[in-house]
């Protein structure tokens, strides 16, 4: 992965390289919120899981390590490639677009799109790790940045969301798995504005038939009923997994034509 970071005066890409990452032997058939691997830190080796991503984002380097260099993730680059291709044909410059980036991380998606040229982004995640992860690491790429549950933040943290215009959402390789539910995503999507642009990437299953992630009868339904405008949608190779098998995700490219309804997330 291009680490395109001036402002962090090269501290990330000496962080991953002192990194030493070992995997467990193939063959583990590990779900993927159970992977896991030994992690070489400051002189000690430590068992870390993936999913643990407090653990993950405190280590400066070791996400991009595992996940880019390892893993061979491709999800931000993918994203922004549809994002642009989008844009571009409906003559929309990039740079007048905030995005509102649900399940942010330490700002790898960000940075994918601001290589397009897009102008802010305002970031979300559960974890402050997360968001100390994101200032230590690419200072300055978000305006701002709510920590917490969208379906239940304190209110210093709803006004970070209620006072800015959101001319896009990208949620990438956050969907579902424990992670970010249905509620969560209708609440990030429903701070977009009408006609906003929708970006975001999720494991094919979970898009194929019903799942316990509740993903497959929302985004159906918004599709059906007209919430969800769909652009473009492709399936891909989001990274290997810890024993080398593809994981296939679909990124999804779309408009929002309306809010999504508070009755279709109960049940
Ligand atoms: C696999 S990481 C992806 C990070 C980033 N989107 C990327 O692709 O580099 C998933 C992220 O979702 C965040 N997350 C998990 N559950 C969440 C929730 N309920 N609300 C917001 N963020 C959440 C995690 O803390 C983590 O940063």
């Amino acid at each position: 992965m291009s680490i395109a970071t001036p402002a962090s005066g090269g501290g990330l890409e000496r962080a991953i390289e002192s990194l030493e990452i070992a995997l467990p032997p193939a063959g583990h058939g590990l779900a993927q919120d159970e992977e896991w691997a030994i992690v070489h830190h400051r002189g000690v080796w430590r068992q870390v899981r993936l999913h643990d991503y407090p653990e993950v984002f405190r280590v400066q380097g070791l996400y991009e390590k595992w996940v880019y260099d390892v893993l061979g993730c491709q999800s931000p680059q993918k994203i922004a490639a549809l994002l642009q291709g989008a844009l571009r044909e409906q003559g929309v410059d990039p740079g007048s677009l905030r995005v509102l980036d649900l399940g942010a991380g330490n700002g790898c998606v960000a940075e994918a799109l601001r290589e397009i040229g897009i102008g802010e982004f305002v970031g979300v995640d559960l974890h402050p790790e997360a968001a100390m992860a994101a200032e230590r690491d690419r200072p300055g790429l978000y305006q701002d940045y709510v920590v917490g549950d969208l379906t239940d933040l304190p209110a210093s943290e709803e006004s970070k969301l209620t006072e800015n215009t959101f001319h896009a959402m990208a949620s990438v390789a956050a969907l579902g798995f424990g992670d970010i539910p249905p509620q969560v995503f209708a609440r990030a999507y429903n701070e977009t504005e009408d006609g906003g642009w929708i970006a975001f990437t999720i494991k094919r299953d979970f898009l194929l038939a019903r799942d316990d992630s509740g993903f497959f009868g929302l985004i159906r339904r918004m599709i059906d009923e007209g919430v969800l405008e769909l652009t473009s949608r492709q399936t891909y190779v989001h990274r290997r997994s810890t024993d080398g098998d593809p994981l296939e995700y679909v990124a999804v490219i779309g408009r929002k034509l309306g809010a999504i309804p508070e009755p279709w997330l109960i049940g």
